[in-house]
């Protein structure tokens, strides 16, 4: 019998750190959870059409680096530069959106709901007020207590080929189906000129524009940013649907009018390619790929151990 309670003991606290995400975490604990955060994406969409697209960025940034953890909503406090102050951070915002979320939820159930988990759930409203998929989000994440500015450079750059994308996600156990099908998040928000300045100014020691752009796109990105850029902020949708989540994304890639090097490398393998071919010609099979590559990625695990009573700042 003592020995029985040693090993439940000894096992209830391997849990914790096994991160074993269940679909019903907080069914008992805070039952309303979901409804809360639908409902702040939705507010918050309706005053500014630019969220969604921001929190599934945002959701992410926070499992690139240091698995979904939160680290990505720290704030920067003394000598420590947060990850939202590290150099890609210019396409991040709407962290207000998570702060409201997170406080109503404080009153209705406080102290139990990760920070993570609300951002996973954030990102997945942030799809559905778009107009795609629903599903259901596993949960149990805890938040982490480091965010670096420096970790950023993990991230995955607009600049890369395809096999340094797949390098990026299969350190992360991502498939080559769940970079094509996540790509497809570029069928929300907006560009800015330096994230795809390589392709339209000085592609090569030979040719300016890459030549896989489609020329009169090509020829419409250089005025919207030319070389030497003065107009602060400027950019390009990212596809021509942006507040939709659809499948445009993957039929302008097809026709040379994808806006990063990153997009366009998915048409350099075979295989690859074949993927963006069938989520342009059905919007169902990219909508079911990349429900299925959105939990996997939402299950990178973090090392994070509490759960933050504010989103910004550790306990
Ligand atoms: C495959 C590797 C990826 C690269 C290299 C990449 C790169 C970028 C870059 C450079 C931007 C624009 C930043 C700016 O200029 O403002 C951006 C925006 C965006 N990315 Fe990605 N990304 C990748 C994967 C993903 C994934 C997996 C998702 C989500 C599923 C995603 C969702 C978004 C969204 C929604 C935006 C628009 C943000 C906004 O308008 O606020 N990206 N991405
Ligand atoms: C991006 O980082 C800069 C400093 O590096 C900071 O001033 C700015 O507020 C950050 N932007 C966001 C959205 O956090
Ligand atoms: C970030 O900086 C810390 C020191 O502040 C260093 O230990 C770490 O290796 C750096 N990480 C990266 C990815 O450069
Ligand atoms: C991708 O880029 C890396 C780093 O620049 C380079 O070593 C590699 O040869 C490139 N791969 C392809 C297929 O172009
Ligand atoms: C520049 O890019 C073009 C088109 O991809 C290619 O044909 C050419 O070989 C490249 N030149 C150099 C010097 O890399």
């Amino acid at each position: 019998m003592s020995l029985f309670f040693t090993f439940l003991l000894l096992f209830s606290s391997l849990l914790p750190s096994l991160n074993a995400l269940t679909y019903r975490y907080y069914d008992h604990t805070c039952p309303n959870l979901e409804s809360i955060i639908a409902r702040e994406v939705h507010l918050a969409t309706v005053n500014d059409k630019t969220v969604p697209a921001a929190l599934l960025r945002m959701h992410f940034h926070d499992c690139f680096i240091r698995g979904c953890d939160g680290s990505v909503l720290l704030d920067s406090k003394g000598k420590n530069k947060a990850e939202k102050d590290g150099p890609p951070n210019i396409s991040l915002h709407a962290f207000y959106v998570i702060d409201k979320a997170k406080k109503a939820i404080e009153s209705a159930c406080p102290g139990v709901v990760s920070c993570a988990d609300i951002l996973a759930l954030a990102a997945r409203d942030a799809v559905v007020v778009s107009g795609g998929p629903h599903w259901e989000v596993p949960k149990g994440r805890k938040d982490g207590r480091i965010s670096k500015a420096n970790e950023t450079i993990q991230l995955p750059f607009p600049t890369f080929n395809f096999s340094q994308l797949q390098q990026s996600f299969s350190q992360r156990g991502l498939s080559i189906q769940d970079l094509v099908a996540l790509s497809g998040g570029h069928t929300l928000g907006f560009a800015h000129c330096s994230s795809f300045q390589n392709r339209i100014h000085n592609f090569n020691s030979t040719v300016d524009i890459d030549p896989l752009l489609q020329p009169s796109f090509a020829a419409s990105l250089q005025s919207i940013c030319p070389a030497h850029n003065k107009v602060k902020n400027a950019g390009s949708p990212m596809d021509s649907t942006t507040t939709v989540f659809d499948n445009a994304y993957f039929k302008l890639l097809l026709q040379g009018r994808s806006i990063f090097s990153s997009d366009q490398s998915l048409l350099s393998t075979p295989y690859s390619k074949a993927l963006v071919s069938k989520f342009a010609n059905e919007q169902r099979h990219f909508e079911k790929a990349f429900v299925k590559s959105m939990v996997k990625m939402s299950r990178i695990a973090g090392a994070g151990e509490e759960v933050r009573l504010n989103c910004r700042v550790v306990r």
